[in-house]
């Protein structure tokens, strides 16, 4: 039985076994009580021996960080802290962890826990961050299968780089530091992955497109890799990405599905995930305490996420961010690193600005300039009040992450995604598939994308992308 089901038996000293690894040991006079923890849950269970029962032996090795099992009765529990205990009658070591064991009952620095992270998971904090990972995982899932979209594998491998930023890992069927030279040196293509250029996907979105366009509504929920050798807290080489994508959907049903998504998966970490929310929430209270006063979080992790789940999110259009922007400049002094005007991609200092300090919600940025914005989003006809040509794209801005979701309404237009692709320089003979899409039966149809490390992040209030995802991948970062 897991450790978790047995916290919920009735304690009737029924004969029951508990396995997992000691987190605690504390001896008494006559008496020790031993804390075991599965991972089935953040509670660990209290083992009490009694004088005598179990050989001194075998207790010896019962240290933190050993694995044994421990048989005995079920018993209702007498200290604080906990409503059950086992009265041991026998225990097995499985495992021995002796005195270099790295994760010692104190707090370890998550600088230190990275270090060690064939280890991390044994922690509490570890622990509650990939329950809460999972649960989300399995909550996306839910939520696309109960409004009828159906979930779609796109390629790892592809031929097409979706977001046009040339962030691609090169795929190859070369010999391991022989890639076959051309003449000039450089490396030979016609070899490459049984004769064709390809690399690892950055988004299964114009593969997802393909779908939309016959079942309607699909989804992906997939890994993504990004080659870009960005060292912050939210960028990871290799992360989950959940595309849904929809025929017959303007940007603004698409906004409309981002956010009620967005709370709904948020909603289900808040209503199954209590223990571990709370667990987490206490750990960032006490981190907060020793923060300067102004730099403190106002809302507790739990308060803000129910913030999220139960406002509206802000929408407005990139126009009016930017006005908003040098509006808030105060006079003679500089606002930004980055000087706001008409046009320039927003930096996450202006982001962060309009999310936290100006609207105190989410935000949900449209209609961006069309030059900052990749060829398959769609050209907006009526540019409003903006100076130039805009796209009916979406950006979700987070507190405290900034951007979680970027989307758009497509191109449905031939010409008009035709003259865009051979603007951007994309040669239309790569990507002939995706644009005879709009030649048959083409269709309204919009999408987004969700960083699923970003969304994590988010709700368990970490502050670093490479705690919340089990084995990252970022520069300097491969261990295994
Ligand atoms: O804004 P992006 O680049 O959009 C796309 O890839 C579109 N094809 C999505 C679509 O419309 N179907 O990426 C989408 C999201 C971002 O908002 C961000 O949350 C996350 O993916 N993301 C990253 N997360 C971690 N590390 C990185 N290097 C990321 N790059 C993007
Ligand atoms: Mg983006």
């Amino acid at each position: 039985m897991q450790v978790k089901e047995i916290l919920l038996q009735k304690p009737d000293g029924q004969d029951i076994v508990a396995k997992g690894w000691v987190r605690t040991k504390r001896g008494q006079a006559n008496i020790v009580f031993i804390n075991i923890n599965d991972g089935s849950t953040i509670s660990n269970i209290q083992a009490v021996v009694e004088d005598g029962v179990i050989s001194e032996d075998i207790l010896k090795k019962i240290t933190t960080g050993a694995c044994i099992a421990v048989t005995g009765k079920l018993v209702a529990s007498a200290g604080a802290g906990q409503s059950v205990e086992i009265i041991a009658s026998e225990i097995e070591v499985y495992g021995i962890a002796d005195e270099t064991f790295p994760m010692q009952p104190k707090k370890h620095s998550l600088e230190f826990l990275r270090e060690k992270a064939h280890l991390r998971f044994r922690t509490n904090t570890f622990g509650a961050i990939f329950r809460i990972r999972h649960a989300l995982a399995f909550a996306v899932h839910k939520y696309y299968n109960d409004n009828g979209f159906f979930y779609l594998h796109t390629p790892i491998i592809t031929a097409s780089d979706a977001e046009g930023a040339g962030e691609m890992f090169r795929v190859s069927t070369f010999e391991a530091n022989k890639a076959p030279l051309a003449e000039d040196g450089s490396i030979d293509y016609t070899q490459d992955f049984f004769g064709r250029e390809t690399s690892l996907t950055v988004s299964g979105q114009l593969e997802g497109e393909l779908g939309a366009l016959a079942l309607s509504k699909i989804y992906t929920f997939g890994p993504t890799f990004r080659a870009e050798n960005s060292n912050t807290t939210r960028h990871l080489a290799e992360f989950w990405m959940i595309e849904p994508e929809v025929a017959f959907y303007e940007l603004e049903d698409n906004m409309n599905l981002a956010e009620d998504f967005v709370k709904y998966v948020i909603k289900y970490a808040l209503e199954n995930c209590a223990d571990d929310l709370a667990f987490l929430e206490k750990r960032l209270l006490e981190e907060e305490k020793s923060k300067p006063q102004n730099d403190r979080s106002e809302l507790s992790l739990l308060d803000k996420l129910k913030f999220v789940v139960e406002n509206d999110f802000e929408r407005i259009t990139y126009t009016e961010a930017v006005e908003i922007l040098i509006r808030s400049k105060p006079a003679q002094k500089k606002q930004f690193q980055y000087e706001v005007a008409w046009g320039i991609d927003l930096q996450s200092e202006h982001e962060r600005y309009l999310v936290e300090k100006h609207f105190k919600k989410p935000v949900i940025l449209t209609n961006y300039p069309k030059d900052i914005k990749a060829f398959y989003m769609k050209q907006d006809d009526d540019n409003g009040a903006a100076p130039g040509p805009t796209v009916r794209a979406m950006d979700v801005l987070f507190p405290g992450i900034g951007e979680i979701i970027g989307g758009s309404q497509r191109e449905d237009n031939y010409e008009k995604l035709l003259k865009r692709v051979e603007e951007v320089g994309i040669d239309p003979e790569n990507i002939w598939w995706y644009l005879e899409t709009r030649k048959f039966g083409s269709a309204p149809h919009s999408g987004f994308g969700l960083g699923f490390e970003r969304l994590v992040l988010f709700v368990t209030g970490m502050g670093n992308i490479r705690d919340v995802i089990p084995f990252p991948r970022a520069p300097k970062t491969a261990e295994f």
